[in-house]
This record gives C-alpha cells, sequence and structure tokens, in this order.
C-alpha cells in the first residue's frame, strides 16, 4: 500500500480562507481580534515560530503585537507583563512562547494567563474543561491533529489510537481528545518496553518523541493513519519529522509530511482559538 498524504499546509491555508470572513464580521462589528505574544530571549526556532504566527494572523485580519524580553528577564517581570495584558481588554489572545530560560517556571506563566485568554490551551482551567469534554480553548497540536483527520473522514471512534510521546502540549492532550472521540488510547513513552509491540497494534499512530526518522515501517500496522508530530532539523539544516516517512508510507493508509503536516495546522488552530477568544466564547 502506498499512503495518502494529508497535507498541512493545504488545509490550513483552506482554514485561514474560510476564517477571514468570520474575522471581518467581528471587524464590522467593532472587534478587532487581537493576540499578543510574548518572546523571551532570542531562541531562533521560537523566533522563527513567533514569526509564523505573526504572519498568519495578519493574512486573516487577525492583529498582533510582539512583546520581546531578554533572556535574562525575571520570573517577576514576565509575570507582571502577563498581569497587564490579562488586564486590556483590546487584547483577546495571549501567547508566551515556549521553552522559557531556567530562571522562570513555565508552569508558573501558564497558570497566570488569563483562562479566558488562553489560545495556547495550557492553562489548568482548559486543559481540566477538555478532559471532562466541556468547551475550553484546546491544545493547538491536538487540535489540528484531529482537525486533519476528521478532514478525510477518519474514523476515530472505536479506533485504537498509539500515541508516542507524552508531553504537556501535544502526547497527553492528544490522547484526550482521540478518547473524548471514542477511541482506545494507549500512551507510550521513553520507559515504555517494546515500543513495537505497541505500535503494531495502532489503528491510529501519533509519533511525538522529537528523534529524528525514528519510526519506519517495522513500527508501523499495515494500513494504519500515521501522524508525525516531530520537528527536527538535520545537520545539512533540512527538516524531518519522526517517522521515517518514505518507509512508513508504503505501509500506512494516511500519513503526515514533515514539513507541510502537523506545523501548519497549529498555527491555523492558535488563530481559531483567538477567534474564538474574541468572540468571548470560552471560559
Ligand atoms: N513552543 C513549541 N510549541 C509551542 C506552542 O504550541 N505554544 C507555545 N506557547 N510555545 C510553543
Amino acid at each position: 500500500m502506498s499512503a495518502e498524504i494529508i497535507n498541512g499546509k493545504d488545509l490550513a491555508q483552506e482554514i485561514r480562507t474560510n476564517m477571514k470572513a468570520e474575522v471581518n464580521e467581528l471587524i464590522n462589528e467593532g472587534i478587532t481580534p487581537h493576540l499578543t505574544v510574548v518572546l523571551v530571549g532570542d531562541n531562533p526556532a521560537s523566533k522563527s515560530y513567533v514569526r509564523g504566527k505573526e504572519k498568519a494572523a495578519k493574512e486573516v485580519g487577525i492583529s498582533s503585537s510582539l512583546i520581546e524580553l531578554p533572556s535574562t528577564a525575571s520570573e517577576a517581570e514576565l509575570l507582571d507583563v502577563i498581569q497587564k495584558l490579562n488586564g486590556e481588554p483590546s487584547v483577546h489572545g495571549i501567547l508566551v512562547q515556549l521553552p522559557l530560560p531556567n530562571q522562570i517556571s513555565e508552569q508558573k506563566v501558564i497558570e497566570t494567563i488569563d483562562p479566558s485568554k488562553d489560545v495556547d490551551g495550557f492553562h489548568p482551567v482548559n486543559i481540566g474543561r477538555m478532559m471532562i469534554g466541556e468547551d475550553s480553548f484546546l491544545p493547538c497540536t491536538p487540535y489540528g491533529i484531529i482537525t486533519m483527520l476528521k478532514s478525510r473522514d477518519i474514523k476515530i471512534e472505536g479506533k485504537h489510537a498509539v500515541i508516542i510521546g507524552r508531553s504537556n502540549i501535544v502526547g497527553k492532550p492528544v490522547g484526550q481528545l482521540l478518547l473524548n472521540e471514542n477511541a482506545t488510547v494507549t500512551y507510550c513513552h521513553s520507559r515504555t518496553k517494546d515500543l513495537k509491540e505497541h505500535t503494531l497494534q495502532a489503528d491510529i499512530l501519533i509519533a511525538a518523541i522529537g528523534k529524528a526518522d525514528a519510526i519506519t515501517s517495522d513500527y508501523v500496522k499495515e494500513g494504519a493513519v500515521v501522524i508525525d508530530v516531530g520537528i527536527n532539523r538535520l545537520e545539512n539544516g533540512s527538516l524531518t519529522g519522526d517517522v521515517d516517512f518514505d518507509s512508513a508510507s508504503k505501509k500506512a493508509s494516511y500519513i503526515t509530511p514533515v514539513p507541510k503536516g502537523v506545523g501548519p495546522m497549529t498555527i491555523a488552530m492558535l488563530l481559531k482559538n483567538t477567534v474564538k477568544a474574541a468572540k468571548g466564547l470560552a471560559v
């Protein structure tokens, strides 16, 4: 079998195009959705992600601003910036780009963001609401993955989804969203014994490990749907996922590429969450 490719770049473009009318309607009502991004330090990958988010926001008519703090900024300084943004009515969404320098607690920062402006969906209030199936801001990468599956009418209910990775940003929440869609979910991680034994049972396999090309066809069941969340930069500068695309696509029924896969979907979902925040729909 040769897998069908789910192109996240094209799907994200379609979503952004459809979003423009919704944003225009809001603007006509006097509400311009506004996203404020906070960037601490000068991590080149973070800078590049932030630029991508600002560009995508602009394209759909969402206004955005960037607050940059030096890598030496204290936790108190950052919390103060967030509290001011929480109190600013024209700011609908707040995103603090991760990772943060060691002197700052990421969890403290996440918990300081007003849950109704938490367009990343990382605040425990939003995570908790997602767990019990209530309306909330969904974490953008998991939300993007579910949207990719639904875009191809891939059945989730009753399927066995195996997640490799248990981060708070991707692994844990994507498993929860799949469970909410009535999948049977298995989480694998660095301490899992005999990874293959689990992945070979997956109807839907999600790789979020951060290890280039680690998942070869040996790990993939014939006909499985393979979602690659990895973004790994090789020494030659090119990007590759956690899945060995050429080998895995010989067995998968659907597969997402890297680049042009999950990455652009994450940004599209951030924009969706920002519009939702501007409409005052969540929490
Ligand atoms: N760093 C890597 N991915 C993300 C994300 O989705 N949101 C934020 N805030 N930081 C990130």
